[in-house]
């Protein structure tokens, strides 16, 4: 690694003011739909808290939130579905209405497990909202309730994304690579 600056990824494939007019969009919509409610917003970290921060702030009803930590078992560029828990929530969701804050959908795994590990909890309903969804690369059939984007079997960081715990800080949505990673 550099430590003078930030390595570069030329291809942007979203700006943030694509992203920022989209999450502005999904907020809405949210909004909306738990009008007179207050959802309990679960960030998966590390790769949500990006969008999860602009989100809320596009957001105008009250809600509340809390971060589940997940690291998946193998390489890291890649999900197995084996996921570890680094940081369990901090309140009960027992009852409440609650929307996992993601940023991507890949194979869907890691959204299998924690929606069987939330719903054990008996949430009173539990909801999906992901930045960006690769439908195509799909194993295990999930879906999400609100979809930022829609992107291609290709490989992206930025804007919370990581590749091996870097270029999370990158402003865009940046394309690493053109074929998604083993
Ligand atoms: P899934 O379990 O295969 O759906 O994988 C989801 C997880 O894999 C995401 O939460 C990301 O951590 C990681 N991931 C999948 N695709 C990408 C990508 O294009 N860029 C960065 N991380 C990705
Ligand atoms: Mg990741």
């Amino acid at each position: 690694m550099d430590h003078g600056k930030v390595d570069q990824v030329p291809e942007v494939l979203l700006s943030r003011y694509e992203i920022e007019e989209r999450v502005g969009v999904l907020a809405a919509a949210i909004t909306k739909d738990y009008q007179g409610r207050t959802p309990h917003l679960v960030g998966i970290l590390k790769g949500a808290w990006v969008f999860m921060a602009d989100l809320i702030r596009h957001m105008d009803i009250d809600v509340t939130v809390d971060f589940l930590g997940i690291t998946s078992y193998g390489s890291g560029t890649h999900s197995s579905g084996e996921v570890k828990i680094t940081k369990d929530l901090d309140v009960s969701i027992e009852g409440r209405e609650v929307l996992i804050v993601e940023d991507i959908l890949d194979t869907g795994r890691t959204l299998k497990y924690l929606e069987e590990v939330l719903s054990v909890h008996q949430p009173h309903n539990l909801r999906v909202v992901t930045l960006l969804d690769k439908r195509s690369r799909r194993i295990v059939p999930v879906k999400a309730d609100y979809v930022g984007f829609e992107i291609a079997e290709i490989f992206v960081v930025g804007y919370g994304l990581d590749f091996d715990q870097k270029y999370r800080q990158l402003p865009d949505i940046h394309v690493l690579r053109h074929t998604p990673l083993p």
